[in-house]
């Protein structure tokens, strides 16, 4: 039998707690959160009880959270970590453009600084919302090298650090901008200055980011709060509005921004049903509608034009051909005015046409608007209310349904969608980088790939997504998927076959999987004073023991700024294995005995740069005669060691 009884719960009111919620009542504006949890402003209590203006912190206007000054710190910190290739998960590693990052997204937008700084043209990201549910990362600003010791303790410290922000907590905002605050920092540093920011967020923190993004890029760089339909019919999960959107914030690096538009929807080309010897066209009414319509209000643009009326042609003046009369009348008869003043009338005469009013001795003057622009097809601008069925959530997984089955993921954000964003800002054939460092299931490659498939462009795409792990309740999970990246990595690698096989495209399908973890090298090459003389020798090797030359590969990569994605060769010189970096850019061999004669070798290739393994020569004089020689013959090549 259920027992309803409800028990005696033998303690006293929690009357702190009381008093809070009574405060919290009255004044609502003095509810904030401090590091202790939720709080009341008692120096803004005191100024709402007070009536004369209470002395004490100097007022700003700012955003503020407690933890924000930790998250710059968060920002700044150096990282010993690594990116660690992982060939077996990767299609086409050693050409593809396109990359997939398995990690915590700080860590990895920090390796990330020097070999991508400057170099992306569009970012979106889709983070957590802040639900009340959502698992958000706790950066640990003070973590000790103890830590980064710790091999094997990865997958805990993982399950520690991403923790449930349960919208009860008393820090609920700030954890949540506390985590975003220094991955947009350095997230902007790697945009181009002609690139672009698009984050998806909803009314949970929406506020709060759009504060957030004014802080990081600049107010002035704020462009858009962009609402994009995901649910037209409403879904009933509120208590009072039926929520059918989200937003979408975009910002700007700087005003060299550059932008191409959208293609004209395939609705839309039916308006272009006319044809000229330039080309189709629609006609567009010259006469304004809608806001400051009238001569009263723009008697500049109120003037005659004149129509022949045997073909609809145009000036300016009256003449023996163009001898009809044409002004901007409302139907109401009132006065109105054109789009244009005379002088833009005068420089496009050519483009307008006019038309008699049906049933009346009247004429209408009309723009053409031709479909072909400059050799290209006409593009429009994107609409601030983003909408279409293809954008909604619905058909959203229904796409992500067709190529991933059961494996299911929650939410996946149209490809559609996406594709209109990459669109929009990166040329086919600008070579744009897209990086999405939430990247969930993998939408933004997706989208990547089906519109490089469709306008045969070059776009290439970075994913970071940190290996949450699936629950086992899931229905990915039972199929065999244990964490996020393993699903993302499927649902890129079927949605390349799928686009391949239906397109048949010759794009880059591929992409290069690598996986954060900690530095290649031994504690002691970072931190060698801690060592004793004695125990110092016992390091003949600073690298550790299990790890590889595409390992040492990556790391100098990154180390010495070059993108990952540049093309990597493996050959054989005097038996050693070598790797040539986009060509003559980098030439790395991390096999021991390099002596002189190897040396010579490489020279002939003269590659910019050349690393070795600090204890891969034969011996130290052949470390110092390598060095030499590389200097005599070929002096444009840099050599270092790790
Ligand atoms: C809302 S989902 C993105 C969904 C994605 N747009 C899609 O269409 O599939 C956010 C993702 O960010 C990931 N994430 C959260 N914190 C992260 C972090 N610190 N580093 C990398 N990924 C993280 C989560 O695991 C989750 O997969």
């Amino acid at each position: 039998m259920s027992d309803n009884t409800e028990k005696l719960d033998l303690a006293s009111p929690d009357l702190v707690n009381e008093n809070f919620q009574k405060l919290a009542q009255l004044f609502p504006n003095c509810v904030t959160e401090s590091a202790e949890g939720k709080a009341i402003d008692f120096d803004l209590l005191k100024q709402e009880l007070s009536h004369a203006v209470v002395e004490g912190n100097k007022e700003r206007y700012r955003l503020e959270w407690p933890g924000k000054k930790e998250a710059i710190v968060t920002a700044n910190l150096p990282t010993t970590k690594t990116l660690r290739p992982v060939r077996e998960d990767s299609v086409d590693f050693d050409t593809t453009q396109n990359l997939y990052i398995e990690g915590d997204n700080l860590e990895v937008l920090k390796l990330l600084q020097e070999s991508y700084l400057g170099k992306i043209k569009m970012i979106y990201i889709d983070p957590p919302y802040n639900t009340g549910k959502d698992f958000v990362y706790k950066d640990n600003f003070a973590q000790d090298s103890e830590e980064y010791k710790e091999d094997s303790g990865q997958k805990d410290e993982l399950k520690r650090r991403l923790v449930q922000n349960a919208d009860v907590s008393g820090r609920y905002h700030s954890d949540w901008l506390t985590m975003m605050y220094p991955r947009l920092k350095l997230a902007r540093n790697l945009l181009n200055n002609n690139g672009v920011l698009f984050a998806s967020i909803d009314d949970h923190e929406a506020h709060n980011l759009k504060k957030l993004l004014d802080d990081v890029f600049g107010e002035n760089n704020f462009i858009a709060d962009l609402v994009v339909v995901s649910n037209l019919k409403g879904r009933n999960d509120k208590k009072y509005i039926a929520t059918a959107n989200e937003r979408l914030l975009m910002y700007v690096k700087t005003d060299e921004f550059q932008e191409y538009g959208l293609s004209l929807p395939e609705e839309k080309l039916s308006d272009y049903k006319e044809e000229d010897d330039i080309g189709k066209y629609r006609l567009i009414e010259l006469r304004k509608r809608g806001g400051p319509d009238t001569r009263a209000e723009r008697p500049n643009m109120f003037y005659s034009f004149y129509v022949n009326p045997e073909n609809g042609n145009v000036s300016l003046e009256k003449d023996e051909l163009h001898k009809i009369e044409a002004l901007p009348i409302k139907s109401d008869g009132v006065e109105g005015r054109w789009r244009w003043g005379k002088d833009t009338a005068k420089l496009r005469i050519n483009s307008l046409f006019g038309r008699q009013v049906q049933g009346t001795d009247k004429y209408n003057i009309y723009e053409k608007d031709y479909l072909e622009q400059e050799g290209s097809l006409k593009r429009i601008k994107p609409k601030s209310v983003m909408a279409g069925a293809s954008y909604s959530t619905d058909g959203a997984t229904k796409k992500y349904r067709q190529i991933m089955g059961e494996i299911d993921f929650t939410n996946p954000k149209s490809v559609d969608f996406l594709s209109d964003l990459v669109e929009y800002t990166c040329a086919p054939d600008e070579n744009a980088i897209v990086l999405d460092f939430f990247s969930g299931s993998g939408t933004t490659a997706h989208s990547v790939l089906e519109l490089n498939s469709k306008d045969n462009g070059n776009r290439s795409f970075i994913m970071v997504q940190i290996p949450e792990e699936i629950d086992e309740s899931d229905k990915a999970f039972k199929k065999g998927f244990k964490t996020i990246p393993q699903l993302g990595k499927e649902r890129i690698r079927r949605a390349g076959k799928k686009i391949k096989e239906e397109t048949g495209a010759e794009i880059d399908y591929g992409f290069r999987v690598y996986r954060l973890d900690d530095s290649n090298m031994q504690d002691v090459y970072y931190r060698p004073q801690d060592y004793k003389q004695e125990s110092l020798e016992l390091f003949a090797d600073n690298v550790k023991p299990n790890r590889t030359p595409d390992d040492l590969l990556a790391q100098v990569m990154l180390d010495w700024g070059l993108p990952l994605s540049l093309k990597i060769e493996q050959t054989t010189v005097s038996g050693k294995k070598l790797f040539k970096v986009a060509d003559n850019s980098l030439h790395a061999c991390f096999d021991n005995g390099i002596d002189e004669a190897f040396a010579k070798e490489i020279a002939n290739e003269a590659p910019l740069r050349i690393v070795f393994r600090d204890s891969g020569f034969k011996n130290d004089t052949a470390k110092t005669n390598v060095k030499q020689l590389l200097k005599q013959l070929s002096p444009e090549t840099e050599m270092k060691v790790i």
